[in-house]
């Protein structure tokens, strides 16, 4: 057992699994309707299929795989005490899938009394899961920097979901609030404040951990939160100034906050004495490659205001942000996390260690790999689909598909679970 973790409060095996297994089947969703809608979705970020696909990944997949995480990680990791778990996913969850579904259906089908019928859910289901969440991480008697960026995440998922929330009541009610600098600042909490926040403080404890990397350096660890949330601050802040070069002055240290956390982990990657290939760390690769060409792009496009001004700038920005970073990292993740979370609860069960098998046969590296590659070339595809539209369709498909695989991968290695657990059952009844 790794000496940084404690598994005495770990929750039950549910809890987390609920979540991974619900994820990948709204990347499956969000590929049949890009597949579907074609060429028009692309467009720019303002089409009704395109605000339906960000939603159906940020909600659908980044959330659900997010939380069930955190269900996990949270005692695990840093030693917090989360209140009745079962109870609390149980719960959280069933909010969560059906404010993802109305919330996409109102975006897709221009229907705004959707969206308002989906804001009193997520602020029941968010509001409950990040009380909890915020208890457990403000009570816990240990420290750090994956401890701080954690609560700081927590706090940018909590701003998230209430400026959502305005956003869609003044969709609905017909506000007169300042409808696309409020999505500006929406945006950059939700990937910046609550999911980058916390893929870097899971990084700094399982990168080292998980992909036999060196430590993260701590002024870099300690450095990245309070710096990303000062920016994000000051980027909501300067639209309340009205000066137009702002923008730049702000977004500029904020792409470059994003390019030095890549640069870090893909340094700590090449720089490891063991090289080892495993589709966590390929996985990982893909997500910081693709935040450098995020950076890198973000720049070009404050920089050189022609290409900025091409709707479909933000489109790439965002194929780049939610398929290419998190999609793949969270990915990376549920694959390292699921098979040791089958050895961790099949020895629970108190099988004499010989009877529980490895953790490789848990889950097929080769059905793994399979997936990642598919995946790749899913987001090669949807990246080309932004210049040339009439790709889309196959882009879809081809992320339908590997979404679909993934979502197989994961009920494989339940299956497997199950077949073990109750084998070690009955050899326990006959002892
Ligand atoms: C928690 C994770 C979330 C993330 C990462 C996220 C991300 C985004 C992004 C990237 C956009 C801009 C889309 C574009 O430019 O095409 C956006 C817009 C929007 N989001 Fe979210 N969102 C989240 C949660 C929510 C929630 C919970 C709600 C509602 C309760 C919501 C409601 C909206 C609305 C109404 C818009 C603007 C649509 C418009 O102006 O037409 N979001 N969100």
């Amino acid at each position: 057992m790794h000496p940084s973790l404690s598994f005495d409060q770990a929750p039950p095996i549910s809890v987390p699994y609920r979540f991974f297994l619900a994820a990948p089947w709204f990347g499956v969703m969000a590929g049949i309707l890009l597949a579907w809608s074609g060429p028009a979705a692309f467009a720019s970020r303002w089409t009704p299929e395109a605000l339906a696909l960000t939603h159906l990944i940020a909600l659908g997949f980044m959330l659900q795989a997010m939380s069930g995480a955190l269900f996990q990680f949270i005692p695990v990791a840093v030693g917090g005490n989360v209140w009745r778990p079962r109870l609390v996913a149980n719960t959280v969850q069933p909010l969560l899938l059906l404010g993802t579904l109305l919330l996409v259906a109102g975006f897709l089908f221009v229907r705004t009394d959707l969206l308002s019928a989906a804001v009193p859910l997520f602020l029941l289901a968010v509001g409950g899961f990040v009380t909890v969440v915020a208890i457990a991480l403000w009570q816990t008697p240990a420290t750090g920097v994956t401890l701080w960026a954690m609560r700081l995440a927590i706090g940018g998922l909590a701003v998230t979901v209430l400026l959502g929330s305005l956003l869609a009541e003044s969709l609905a009610r017909g506000l007169s609030l300042p409808i696309v600098e409020l999505t500006n600042i929406h945006l950059a909490w939700g990937l910046g404040g609550w999911a980058l926040m916390l893929l870097a403080g899971v990084s700094y404890h399982v990168v080292p951990m998980f992909q036999l990397t060196r430590p993260y350096p701590p002024w870099f660890a300690r450095g990245f939160g309070p710096l990303l949330l000062l920016l994000l601050l000051a980027w909501s802040g300067q639209y309340f100034l009205d000066d137009v070069r702002w923008p730049v002055a702000i977004g500029l240290p904020l792409v470059a906050v994003f390019s030095a956390y890549a640069g870090m982990t893909l340094w700590l990657q090449y720089t490891r004495r063991r090289k080892i290939h495993d589709p966590t760390s390929l996985y990982f690769r893909v997500a910081m490659l693709s935040l450098l060409v995020f950076a890198i792009s973000g720049a070009a496009f404050f920089l050189i205001p022609v290409i900025g001004a091409d709707p479909r700038s933000v489109v790439w920005l965002g194929v780049l942000a939610f398929a290419g970073v998190f999609v793949s990292a969270i990915t990376g993740m549920m694959y390292k996390i699921t098979p040791f979370l089958n050895w961790l609860h099949l020895q629970r069960l108190g099988a004499p260690m010989s009877a529980v098998p490895n953790m490789k046969k848990m889950l097929a590296a080769e059905a793994m790999t399979g997936q990642l590659r598919l995946h790749v070339l899913a987001v090669l595809l949807l990246l080309a689909a932004v210049w040339l539209p009439g790709l889309a369709s196959l882009a879809g498909v081809a992320f339908a598909c590997s979404s679909a695989w993934l979502a197989w991968n994961l009920i494989s290695a339940v299956r497997r679970y199950q077949a073990f657990r109750d084998q070690i059952r009955v050899v326990a009844l006959h002892r």
